[in-house]
This record gives structure tokens, C-alpha cells and sequence, in this order.
């Protein structure tokens, strides 16, 4: 009996070296911590239980055969996150570069379909060549076992992955399904294919940086939500990620203890917006202050700054807040604010978790790159996202609410719950001096007459008023008690049901 206990722990550790010690050096050299380290950061201490620890690959071409490491390069299981459990899957860089085989992706597949069965978020720690070259065929279908998961779980179960290696093929492809990304600076790279490729197919030469890094996915791509400074950093980040999330799409997010009076006064709130309606202000400001104990986990912070997204608490429980930021761009609403809040919207309401959406708002950005692009389709998708979605929403208008900008920002006509505004807003079909000039384009050459006309537009269409009258608006608030006012719609409405029309699934402008 001793022997066979012996030969268990024997066999347990040859599995625990993956590729051997040699390559988990060349691993740490690289600054990377190995797949089961990452486990052990991300999970609550002790709480792992590991599957699949002694499959192998069943590969005999190219000598294939000759090796088999105990785990087939990932490492598979749940555990708890804060008392909470996850699934998860990290793959193991040192067992042929973390590639995918039969195997290997049958062990990931396993654990998706638990976690959709048991309704617990999956996480995957991605780090991997892609489909192992030596398996050919299999390992693609392998892989499409694999995507057909990611497709099926999707608004099931939350869905998480961090890239935290060199991910090409099929290793971007299937966090592309998931619903966040997060990436590891200069050590994680997502590609299609690597700059070799593309130097033999495009005569285009590009670092691996430059083509996949951090910087490229959270600024210019928008394939990732966020980029970490290490391992240890981004692991940790996705704690409180996992924190503010529904376990599945029958759960409500969790309610955590606050030590925030909901009623908290905010007098700076009144000086925030300029007395010129051109000068910018933050509206982090306005976000940090509403937050329970100032607590805002940001998605997307590097992409599209003229919306900002993300998570708050208020009353211990989770909020998604979208906002126009006039910092960039004076906040307008443009193709890449449009995908960025659309998919935030719609993961909201996959998951349960209410809107909160804070207006400043000039318009859509005009321009031929924008109309090229498509603009009015990017931007249907926020219209549709916002429109379908129903979870609680709560708008707040602050300034600006002009044009298609003030009905796609969660109004009213959107199936909005409770529309506030402050007295600083003005909702209107645009701007004052734009639309005196469509007016009286006649008058055009005579400044006294046209400003006289761009007064009285302003005096009756500058506030917020005349949306109030038509109850578009159902109260004008103090800036000062935004948080007051926000958490008691919120809570007045936690018993909120409303359910759309019956359809296999709609057309949302793809
Ligand atoms: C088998 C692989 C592998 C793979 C890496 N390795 N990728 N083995 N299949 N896909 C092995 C290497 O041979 C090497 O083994 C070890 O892993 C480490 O790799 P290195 O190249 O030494 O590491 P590095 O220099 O850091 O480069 C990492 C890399 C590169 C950028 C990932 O290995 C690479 O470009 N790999 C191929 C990527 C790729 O084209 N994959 C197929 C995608 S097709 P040794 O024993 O020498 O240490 C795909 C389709 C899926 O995924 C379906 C999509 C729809």
C-alpha cells in the first residue's frame, strides 16, 4: 500500500514539473511565472482541485511518441475566488510551448462544460503556440471543440482571459469569444500570425510588439480590456474583476459590505460642470464620487477615452457605468465609443448587472473617416445595446444631451427606468449656434440678428426643462446628491422584470 502512495506522489510530481525544471528556469528568465504558480496567485489559498493531471497526448507522428509530460501542457480545475468558485485552465509554456493538442483542449473543454453545467465563471491563462503543429488536423478540430464552448457558454457564464505569454492561431481566437481580455506588458503577444508570416506574405516588417503587444490590443485594436505591469499584477486585477460579477445568468452579482453612507453629499459635484459649455471637465470625477468608497474598476481605460466603462458599487452592489468623457473629443460618440460601449452594455445585461449612464454628449463625430467606416452602423450598436437591455437603467444627464446622441445615451425612449438631469443640461436637438444657422441661414450675414436668434434658441432650448415638461426627464437634481438620488432608483428598481418580445436571437448591426 506505502509503495502504490509513494508511486502516487511520484507520479504527482513529475506531473507538477511539466516541461522540467531547465524550462521552468527559461520561463522565470523571461519574467513569466509558470502555469500552476499563476493558479496558485489567482485562487484563494488551497482551494484548487485539479483534473486530468495524468493525460498525455496520444500523438506518434514526428517522435511524438518518445515523450508524453504527464498534463499535456495545461493545467485544469476550479477553485474558489474570495469564497467564490471559478473554473480554470493555465497553460503550461514549458510542455511544447503550451500548444493545443487532442488532449490538451479535451481537458479544457472538461472544464467548460462544468462550469456551464454548475454555472461558475471560466477562467483561462493563455499561454501558447496555438494548435501543436504535429497533431495536424486534430489539434484544429481540437481547437473547435474548444471555440464551440467558448460560443455556447457565452452570456451563460462569465467568461475570462488572460494572456500571458506569446498567443498565436487558435490561442487568440478563443479569448476573442470570451468576454474580457487582459494582457501582461512586454511579455504577451496575441496574433493571427507572428511578424514572420507577415513578413513573408506582406513584405511587411513589424516586431512582435508592435504587431500583438499590450500596447497595440489595449490602444489601437481594442482586443484586450486591459494591460497589466506582471503576472502577479494583472492575477490579482482579475480577483477584482471576478468580484463584481454574477457567478451565471441566473445569479445576481454579489452584494458586498459597504462603508459608504449612501447619502453622501458631494458639494464639489455642483462647481464641476464650467459655466462655458465648452470647457471640458472630468467625468472620472463624477464617477469616483458616486462609487461606494470611490471604487471604479475601468474597462477599456486606454481605448476610446470619450466613453469611459466599467464597474462601481453602490450599496454593496455592482453597477456597470457608461460615460461620455468631454475630455476627449468633447465626449462625442464615434465608431470605436460606440463598439467599446455597445459590448459593455450588452455584457451588462447578459449578466444581470444594472446601467448607470452619465450624459455629456455633443453628438456623433462628423467627418468622411467617420461616414467611410460606417459610423451609422458602430453606432447602431449602441443604440441597440442600450434599447434591448433590460436591467435596471438610470441615466444621468449632466451638460450636453444633443441630437441621436441624447436618445442612443439610455434615454427614455430606450426603455430608460429613471432619467435624471442636472440643471446644467441642455437637451436639445443640437448646439445653439448650429441649429440658428439651419434656421435663419438667411441672416446669416448680419452677426447681431443671428446672435440675438442664438440667444433666444439657448434660453428656450439650453436646459433641462423642456424634456422635463414631457416627463423625458422624470427630475432635475442637484448635482450635489447624484449618489443619494442614483443608489435609491437603483434600489427602487431591484425588483424590476421586463422581458422582450420572444426571438431566436435578434440582428444586433454587426
Ligand atoms: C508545437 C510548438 C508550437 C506549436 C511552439 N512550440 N509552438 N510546438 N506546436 N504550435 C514549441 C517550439 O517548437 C519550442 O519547442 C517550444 O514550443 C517553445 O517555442 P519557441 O519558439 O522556442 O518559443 P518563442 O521563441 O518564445 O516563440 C513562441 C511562439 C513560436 C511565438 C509561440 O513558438 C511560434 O510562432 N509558434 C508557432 C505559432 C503558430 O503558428 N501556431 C499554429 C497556429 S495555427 P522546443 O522543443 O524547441 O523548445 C492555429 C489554428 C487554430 O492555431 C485554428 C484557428 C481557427
Amino acid at each position: 500500500m506505502k509503495d502504490i502512495l509513494q508511486e502516487l506522489e511520484e507520479r504527482r510530481a513529475g506531473a507538477r514539473l511539466g516541461g522540467g525544471q531547465a524550462r521552468i528556469d527559461a520561463q522565470h528568465s523571461k519574467g513569466k511565472l509558470t502555469a500552476r504558480e499563476r493558479i496558485e496567485l489567482l485562487l484563494d489559498e488551497g482551494s484548487f482541485e485539479e483534473y486530468d493531471m495524468f493525460v498525455t497526448h496520444r500523438c506518434t507522428d514526428f517522435g511524438m511518441e518518445q515523450s508524453k509530460p504527464r498534463g499535456d501542457g495545461v493545467v485544469t480545475g476550479w477553485g474558489t475566488i474570495n469564497g467564490r468558485m471559478v473554473y480554470v485552465f493555465s497553460q503550461d509554456f514549458t510542455v511544447l510551448g503550451g500548444s493545443v493538442s487532442e488532449t490538451h483542449a479535451a481537458k479544457i473543454c472538461k472544464i467548460m462544460d462544468m462550469a456551464v453545467q454548475n454555472g461558475a465563471p471560466v477562467i483561462g491563462i493563455n499561454d501558447s503556440g496555438g494548435a501543436r503543429i504535429q497533431e495536424g488536423v486534430s489539434s484544429l478540430a481540437a481547437y473547435g471543440e474548444v471555440f464551440k464552448r467558448n460560443i455556447l457558454a457565452s452570456g451563460v457564464v462569465p467568461q475570462i482571459s488572460l494572456i500571458m505569454g506569446p498567443c498565436a492561431g487558435g490561442a487568440v481566437y478563443s479569448p476573442a469569444m470570451t468576454d474580457f481580455i487582459f494582457m501582461v506588458k512586454d511579455s504577451s503577444y496575441m496574433f493571427v500570425t507572428g511578424p514572420d508570416v507577415v513578413k513573408t506574405v506582406t513584405n511587411e516588417v513589424v516586431s512582435a510588439e508592435e504587431l500583438g503587444g499590450a500596447s497595440t490590443h489595449t490602444k489601437k485594436s481594442s482586443v484586450a480590456d486591459g494591460a497589466f505591469e506582471n503576472d502577479v499584477e494583472a492575477l490579482n486585477e482579475v480577483r477584482r474583476l471576478v468580484d463584481f460579477l454574477p457567478l451565471n445568468n441566473r445569479e445576481k452579482p454579489p452584494v458586498r459590505p459597504f462603508f459608504d453612507d449612501p447619502a453622501r453629499v458631494e458639494m464639489s459635484l455642483d462647481t464641476l460642470v464650467p459655466d462655458n459649455p465648452n470647457m471640458p471637465y472630468d467625468m472620472k470625477e463624477l464617477i469616483l464620487k458616486v462609487a461606494d468608497e470611490g471604487d471604479f474598476y475601468e474597462i477599456q481605460e486606454d481605448f476610446a477615452k470619450n466613453i469611459i466603462t466599467g464597474f462601481i458599487r453602490l450599496e454593496g452592489q455592482s453597477v456597470g457605468v457608461v460615460a461620455n468623457q468631454p475630455m476627449v473629443l468633447a465626449g462625442c460618440l464615434d465608431i470605436d465609443s460606440s463598439r467599446k460601449a455597445a459590448r459593455f452594455v450588452r455584457f451588462c445585461d447578459a449578466f444581470e448587472i444594472p446601467i448607470l449612464t452619465f450624459v455629456d454628449v455633443p453628438g456623433f463625430l462628423p467627418g468622411t473617416t467617420q461616414e467611410y467606416n460606417g459610423v451609422i452602423k458602430h453606432g447602431a450598436k449602441l443604440l441597440f445595446a442600450y434599447g434591448e437591455a433590460t436591467v435596471p437603467k438610470v441615466t444621468v444627464i449632466t451638460r450636453k444631451a444633443y441630437g441621436g446622441a441624447y436618445v442612443v445615451m439610455a434615454s427614455k425612449h430606450l426603455q430608460g427606468d429613471i432619467n435624471y438631469a442636472w440643471p446644467t443640461s441642455e437637451i436639445a436637438v443640437m448646439g445653439a449656434k448650429g441649429a440658428t444657422e439651419i434656421l435663419y441661414r438667411s441672416e446669416l450675414n448680419d452677426p447681431e440678428k443671428i446672435a440675438g436668434r442664438v440667444k433666444d434658441y439657448e434660453d428656450r432650448f439650453a436646459n433641462p426643462f423642456v424634456a422635463a415638461e414631457r416627463g423625458f426627464i422624470d427630475e432635475v437634481i442637484q448635482p450635489h446628491s447624484t449618489r443619494r438620488r442614483v443608489a435609491r432608483a437603483f434600489a427602487a428598481l431591484r425588483g424590476k422584470k421586463l422581458t422582450n418580445p420572444w426571438k431566436k436571437h435578434d440582428n444586433i448591426p454587426l
